[in-house]
């Protein structure tokens, strides 16, 4: 993984195997299958490293030899934070990490004019002021729904946020990482720049209509 700029708190994976297979979900002949199954795949290496900070605690048990002293994670439980649409499909790879995580959904759509987003659900675990919170989307555009779902996780009493997308532009690193300081941003892949439409370029186009099947 590498760094960006000087904001402490962004981390770019540079693994094969993830840049492999967003490079597949970039091709435009990928179908909505392997589409889904590759979300859920890098959904699930990213996820490997973005938890590597887990609290573990030592317990004692007993395998068909003899006891022993053990590692397990302990302390706070995970929730996953989808953005409705695309965010959902990077959970199932996560859950497959961590089968007993809450999930909590947030819906926001981006206004076509304005790229702002328009919020229009929110549903978390409550409280939720105790666990380590993972917000999935695999876009990070402009910036404004990952800024905006953040927000609204804290309102609700979030303190312990990762952040985690499959590609992010420079403008949507900027915004969150300036906004959110406190959370960890880990990112699949840095792309180059937004279009005059704020989609991703070269991106992998509608993230939700990729992974939905819809369009
Ligand atoms: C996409 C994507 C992000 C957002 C990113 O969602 O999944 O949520 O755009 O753009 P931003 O960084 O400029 O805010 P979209 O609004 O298309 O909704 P959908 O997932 O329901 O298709
Ligand atoms: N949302 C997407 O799904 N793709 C982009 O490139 C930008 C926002």
């Amino acid at each position: 993984m590498i760094g960006y700029k000087d904001y402490p708190n962004v981390k770019i994976f540079t693994h094969p195997l993830i840049q492999h297979k967003i490079s597949l979900m970039r091709d435009k002949n990928t179908g909505t299958n392997e589409f889904r199954k590759l979300a859920e795949e890098v959904a699930m290496l990213e996820g490997y490293e973005a938890l590597s900070d887990l609290p573990t605690k030592e317990v004692e048990i007993e395998t068909p030899i003899e006891k022993c002293t053990t590692t397990m994670i302990a302390g706070r439980k995970l929730a996953l934070v989808p953005i409705l649409r695309a965010g959902l499909g990077m959970v199932p790879g996560l859950l497959s990490l961590v089968p007993s995580a809450k999930v909590g959904h947030i819906g926001l759509y981006r206004n076509e004019v304005t790229h702002e987003p328009v919020e229009y659900y929110c549903k978390l675990p409550n409280p939720i002021s105790e666990r380590v919170i993972v917000v999935t989307d695999p876009m990070l555009a402009t910036g404004g729904s990952a800024v905006d779902a953040i927000t609204m996780i804290k309102q609700h009493g979030g303190v312990y946020i990762k952040f985690m997308c499959i590609i992010a532009a420079p403008e949507g690193i900027e915004r969150l990482a300036k906004a959110h300081p406190d959370v960890q941003i880990y990112i699949g892949h840095l792309d180059r720049e937004l279009n005059k439409d704020a989609y991703i370029c070269p991106g992998l186009g509608d993230a939700g209509d990729r992974i939905f099947g819809t369009k």
